[in-house]
């Protein structure tokens, strides 16, 4: 195999606070199946989403260290939260490696999407409070209107598995009444956690208002990405070869297999554990 055949095969380093990432290495796995994918779930410090600017671009300096002892051609920032706060600072710590955040290519999706003029963002507080969203709409379509809402009982509901519940249910209309208010016809689930609610929130809220999930573009722009940098990976998995996907995880490694099963198109066996303060 020469260099950029060798390059070509590497795996791509996807990261999260924990197991929200996972629908975002749903949609790379669905998307771009011939890639190979290192996950890294930091679950024994989740939620990024009520922490500090300084305290989550310190934690994802220590993931991109981490993830570049695994010999990576890319980073996929499966975070709102990181991708909102740390994207600098995640690029900065690659040296050279293409970095993808989700926050781009949800505004990008949003934008396609509105018919008038009218977005809504969900998200963390964190992420709300950065207005990255807000920005990077209007940088693509100034005149576009931006609402958005901090819902940070979404990710504990999530995690409890209690995504078909009365109360869940009234937590979503409780949120959404003032987004709702605003007249959006687009929404953005701006939270790695919050697709797996996609179809609670489309019950409660009707067809009329399109829901964007950022990790669909994401997917579709790390596939521009590759193709524009030669880095697609052209060799297919050999009939009965293992899944090409490894998961690391800061804690609790039985929990996140059980949530990953749940959530991917693959049997997820195991994940190990780093000591990811050491990076
Ligand atoms: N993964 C985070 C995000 O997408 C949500 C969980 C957290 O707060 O860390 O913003």
């Amino acid at each position: 195999m020469n260099e950029a055949d060798m390059r070509r095969s590497l795996p791509i380093g996807v990261f999260d606070s924990g197991l929200g990432g996972l629908t975002v290495a749903r949609e790379i796995m669905r998307n771009l199946p011939m890639e190979k994918i290192v996950y890294f779930g930091d679950t024994a410090r989740v939620p990024y989403g009520n922490k500090s600017p300084k305290t989550v671009q310190r934690y994802s300096r220590q993931i991109v260290r981490f993830l570049k002892t695994q010999e990576i051609k890319a980073i996929v920032v499966a975070c709102n939260t990181a991708s909102a706060l740390a994207l600098d600072e995640i690029r900065e710590e690659a040296g050279g490696l293409p970095v993808i955040g989700v926050v781009e290519p949800g505004a990008r999706a949003a934008c396609e999407e509105t018919k008038r003029g009218r977005i809504g963002v969900i998200a963390t507080r964190a992420t709300i409070a950065s207005h990255v969203y807000s920005n990077a709409i209007h940088a693509i379509r100034p005149e576009l209107s931006v609402i958005g809402k901090a819902c940070p009982l979404f990710v504990p509901l999530v995690e409890e598995g209690w995504t078909h519940d009365k109360i869940t249910d009234e937590i979503i209309l409780r949120y959404l009444d003032e987004v709702l208010e605003y007249d959006i016809d687009a929404l953005i689930l701006g939270c790695t956690h919050y697709p797996l609610l996609r179809s609670e929130i489309r019950r409660l809220i009707g067809d009329e208002i399109r829901l964007v999930n950022p990790a669909y573009e994401t997917a579709n722009e790390l596939k521009r990405l590759l193709r524009s940098e030669a880095l697609e990976n052209d060799s297919p998995r050999m009939p009965g070869e293992p899944y090409p996907y490894r998961f690391f995880v800061s804690d609790d490694a039985e929990r996140f297999a059980g949530f990953a099963n749940s959530v991917l198109p693959v049997d997820v066996k195991s994940a190990r554990i780093v000591p990811i303060e050491e990076y």
